[in-house]
């Protein structure tokens, strides 16, 4: 049933009329056209779908879209602030982190999420905290290293 949903966007507002069991996943690519959040398994099962929830990572795909009325979701393409690139997109260029890119944008904001819960966590743990999202690349080893960099960085260097 169509309904007005109302959340908070890359730290804008947003409304809109849909069906609120659509998947968070296809409002954004489609209704909102934040094509930056990709479609791969559509299982909850690659990561390609990552998106953040209140700072959380989620996997869109498996969302309903009602489940983020009142949330704060973020998107790749808020993750910038102020013109500058955050240091997890900034160390994914600078490393390498990718290769066809498909996976980078869920691959960023689950190294987010994980960065935030720990901010100084080892190679393990990273390796750890990423498994679930799946690079059909191989690119993992720079990936890991882009999110060692990164947390270097956040922490101011240390
Ligand atoms: S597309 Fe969502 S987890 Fe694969
Ligand atoms: S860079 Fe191609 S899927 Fe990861």
């Amino acid at each position: 049933m169509e309904e007005v949903v109302r959340f908070t966007l890359n730290g804008k507002p947003a409304t809109l009329i849909v069906d609120s069991e659509r998947t968070l996943l296809w409002v954004l690519r489609s209704d909102l056209g934040l094509t930056g959040t990709k479609y791969g398994c559509g299982a909850g099962h690659c990561g390609a779908c990552t998106v953040l929830v209140d700072e959380q990572a989620v996997r869109s795909c498996i969302v309903p879209v009602k489940q983020v009325l009142d949330r704060e979701v973020t998107t790749i393409e808020g993750l910038a602030r102020n013109g500058k690139l955050h240091p997890l997109q900034k160390a994914f260029m600078e490393k390498d982190g990718l290769q066809c890119g498909f996976c980078t944008p869920g691959m960023i904001l689950k190294a987010y999420s994980l960065l935030r819960r720990n901010p100084r966590p080892s190679y393990s743990e990273i390796l750890d905290g990423m498994e679930d999202n799946l690079c059909r690349c191989g690119a993992h080893k720079r990936i890991v290293e882009a999110i060692q960099a990164a947390a270097t960085e956040m922490r101011g260097g240390s």
